[in-house]
């Protein structure tokens, strides 16, 4: 059989031809002489009109009654008909259910709500909207490889095992073995002593300290995995399981860092355009209007450059009352981004140079000994998409650092030897790709982009 989606790329070699499909109903309907069925078999976006009738099919009336849902393999023609509202249909000649279905399908023809659809993970990615997001991630997923590879950086699995806190931030989940002869739950009391083989072990918040040990071995590295947060935050833009994507490049400064970032952006960007037209088409008609002309802009245009103390002088000077009050050395909150980034630019914006202390330990110290070499991405209806920063190479400023920030020096000593042989100075960033994923299809909740959400209030499966 013939997967629909060749049907629409390269529809004339198929004319008046006799093929078979197979799929399942997206809608039925018809009179007592003919009846229509939208077919889709998940290969594209779009369904293919499948006309059937009565002096035709001996199954006709079993056809006519088969509930949305059920699946058929039809044999028939291709007929072109370049004036009706889809460019061809199959004139059915055999239809077969290979699968039925019962009549009370969740999912019928009609608007749900992405909370409705919420609820039924395991039928939303058969509805329009979510066939177009997970299709996105997949070619977003491979636009990032094809970026990285293309531009001979190599690919590290990072574990997700480990026993380093990578941000220093202590927001981590935690990983027992289960000792059957001892169960965890007996009078409410975990035996912490099956800890990962009776050491301390949880799930990796980031990849960026092993991705470091890579880069200064084969110089531009990349890792692209799961990474799991504690953080309480029930936000439209937090999960505990998400994905994130961090090169390390030796021999690389800030400056080369934000180039790098600005490119795979723009490329990602690019690449999702060309090969997902009709879903990139969807979602600028239905879930975000302009959504298109706006990512045009911003592969054609630079992204904002600016410090932190400008975009501090910029938040005071804003005709605007925040919530969280601005003053040097705060953490900008999400308000802030999006002041910046949607009411003063209107663009993506590096916001570089915070306070060391609202930053990670890892992060190079600047000249005026209060700021730290970062670089955030901000983009306009989202805030923070990157984190990054030039890294710290200098062994004694780092250990000071550290000590500063209560961590220890034998949790890290093989990160501390990195300085030691070699460590010249290196950069990287960690772009949340669930974020990257809201930001092209303008999805704005990221349970809706992540095929099994696990925020803290929901891990349905
Ligand atoms: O800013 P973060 O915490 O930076 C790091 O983890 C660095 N180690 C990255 C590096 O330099 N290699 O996280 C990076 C990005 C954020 O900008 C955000 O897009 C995403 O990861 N992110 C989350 N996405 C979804 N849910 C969460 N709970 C997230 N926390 C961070
Ligand atoms: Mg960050």
């Amino acid at each position: 059989d013939i997967r629909i989606k060749e049907l629409f790329r390269n529809t004339n070699e198929y004319a008046d031809k006799e093929i078979t499909v197979r799929g399942w109903i997206r809608t039925n309907r018809g009179s007592n002489k003919f009846g229509f069925v939208e077919l889709n078999d998940g290969s594209f976006f779009k369904s293919l009109q499948v006309v059937y009738e009565a002096d035709k099919i001996d199954n006709f009336q079993e056809i006519s009654k088969a509930p949305i849902a059920s699946a058929l393999k039809v044999r028939g023609t291709l007929v072109l008909t370049p004036e009706a509202k889809q460019p061809f249909e199959l004139k059915a000649e055999e239809v077969e259910i290979e699968a039925g279905s019962d009549s009370d399908y969740p999912l019928q023809k009609k608007r749900h709500s992405l909370e409705y659809l919420r609820e039924i993970a395991h039928l939303r990615p058969r509805s329009n909207t979510f066939s177009a997001v997970f299709r996105v991630r997949s070619l977003v997923a491979y636009a990032i490889h094809k970026f990285f590879q293309e531009n001979g950086f190599v690919y590290v699995h990072t574990p997700i095992i480990t026993g380093s806190d990578a941000e220093g931030a202590g927001e981590m989940f935690r990983v027992t073995t289960l000792d059957p002869a001892n169960p965890p739950m007996a009078d409410g009391q975990v035996d912490y002593s099956q800890d990962f083989f009776g050491k301390e072990t949880n799930l990796t918040v980031s990849g960026q300290l092993e991705a470091e040990i890579f880069a200064m071995a084969f110089r531009d590295v990349y890792t692209f995995g799961p990474t799991f947060r504690a953080e309480n935050s029930n936000t439209a833009r937090h999960a505990s399981e998400f994905w994130m994507i961090e090169p390390e490049m030796a021999f690389c400064d800030l400056e080369g860092n934000m180039q790098t970032a600005e490119a795979m952006i723009k490329y990602i960007i690019r690449y999702v355009m060309e090969n997902a037209p009709e879903e990139m088409e969807f979602f600028n008609n239905f879930i975000d209007k302009g959504l298109i002309d706006r990512l045009t802009n911003i592969v054609e245009s630079d992204f904002v450059r600016i410090t932190y103390t400008e975009a501090v002088e910029l938040l005071k000077k804003a005709d605007k009352e925040f919530d969280y009050p601005v003053e040097w050395g705060i953490d900008l909150q999400t308000e802030h981004e999006r002041y910046i980034t949607e009411e003063v630019f209107k663009k993506p914006v590096f916001v570089t140079d915070y306070p060391k202390d609202i930053k990670a330990f890892y992060m190079r110290l600047n000249e005026d000994g209060k700021t730290v070499a970062a670089c955030d991405l901000l983009v306009p209806g989202i805030g923070e998409i990157i984190g990054g920063s030039q890294r710290e190479e200098r062994l004694d400023v780092l250990k000071a650092r550290m000590d500063e920030m209560g961590l220890e020096e034998k949790d890290y000593w093989w990160y501390l030897e990195l300085r030691k042989y070699g460590g010249v100075k290196h950069s990287g960033y960690g772009l949340g790709f669930e974020r990257m994923i809201m930001y092209v299809t303008g999805m704005s909740n990221i349970r809706d982009v992540l095929p099994f959400p696990r925020t803290p209030k929901t891990a349905e499966f």
